[in-house]
């Protein structure tokens, strides 16, 4: 009845979420959703109208989870659960000082997230983008014995930065293609993950330098802001290939730019930028021997799904008062 709705917690869905997601919030009978019905990010002047008096929010990483946010909703507010592992779009300590509770939904895309890194480690060491370019507009005149030509997996040294559950998932599906040695690092040894693809660990120094492939897997923090940068560039092989599947933010886009126009470094493949989207006219976007991505690292039908009934069992469980699936420790 209309009477047991209106006490029913007010939920706010920022972003037209797949529907298994939609799904378990409107069959739970628990909460009254209203929903931003739209691909598109909801406006932010639209958002922080809507989330006034709200007592959970599902939200997308294009939403900045900040004061200001968390003002505008108000004290009844006591769970955001973002459809995303990543948090950097969510101020940890406001939400803290508030007592909101918080959900993401870590594993569920670490599969999805493998692979893309790896399709697009490929994509960039094999330069296939260039490649299929030069068939379609005649620039295939022959068979000739150095064009194209890339850098193999075989016998190489995998580098992981920031080594957690998805950095094991790329070496476990690199090392068929037989790679030497994975080498990592991180703010410490993490040797329970390490063990599973026996990586050594490493100073960033020496990741720089020993790596012919360098994968970057680490959370964006205050920390990890920018830390590849000229630094990091001017220490690695100019035969080596950075990718970063993380976020755009953990790399100095000027000096990445740099290393990859001087020849400093062979190759990168980024699905990640600042910002996003990356504007067409960014330099990044005139060099052949970068490949960028929108994005996409989680986007298959199965893990998006996942992810959209996670963040709502996140929220429901959250709003009940029990403990979430995967639940933020603040
Ligand atoms: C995440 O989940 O943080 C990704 O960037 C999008 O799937």
């Amino acid at each position: 009845t209309q009477r047991a709705m209106a006490t029913l917690p007010r939920v706010y869905v920022s972003r037209k979420v797949p529907p298994q997601g939609l799904e378990i919030l409107r069959k739970s009978g628990q909460v009254q959703i209203e929903l931003w019905d739209s691909d598109d990010p909801v406006p932010r002047q639209e958002l922080l109208k809507k989330v006034k008096g709200c007592d959970g929010l599902l939200c997308v990483l294009t939403e900045k989870i900040d004061a200001e946010l968390l003002n505008a909703a108000g004290p009844k507010l006591k769970v955001v659960s973002t459809m995303s592992v990543g948090f950097d779009h969510l101020s940890l300590d406001e939400l803290k000082k508030r007592g909101i509770r918080v959900g993401y939904t870590p594993e569920v895309l670490t599969d999805a997230v493998a692979e893309l890194t790896v399709a697009l480690l490929l994509t960039t060491s094999r330069r296939l983008i260039e490649a299929t370019h030069e068939a379609k507009t005649g620039g295939w005149g022959t068979w000739r014995t150095l064009w194209l030509c890339g850098y193999e997996l075989a016998n190489s040294t995998v580098g992981i930065l920031g080594l957690g559950r998805i950095g094991v998932a790329i070496a476990e599906r690199l090392k068929p293609f037989k790679v030497n040695k994975f080498i990592y690092t991180d703010v410490a040894p993490r040797p329970e993950l390490a063990e599973v693809i026996q990586a050594e660990y490493v100073s960033m120094d020496e990741l720089a330098r020993r790596s012919d492939f360098l994968a970057v897997c680490c959370a964006l923090t205050p920390d990890t802001q920018g830390i590849c940068n000229k630094n990091l560039f001017s220490k690695m092989k100019n035969t080596s290939i950075f990718i970063n599947t993380s976020r755009g933010g953990v790399v100095n886009q000027e000096d990445l730019y740099e290393a990859l126009s001087s020849g400093q470094i062979a190759g990168a493949g980024l699905d990640v930028t600042t910002p996003e989207p990356l504007p067409t006219s960014h330099p990044l976007f005139s060099l052949k021997n970068c490949v960028i991505l929108p994005h996409i690292a989680s986007a298959s039908y199965t893990t998006r799904n996942d992810m959209s009934a996670l963040a709502a069992n996140n929220l429901l469980a959250g709003l009940r008062g029990e403990p979430m699936p995967k639940e933020l420790q603040l």
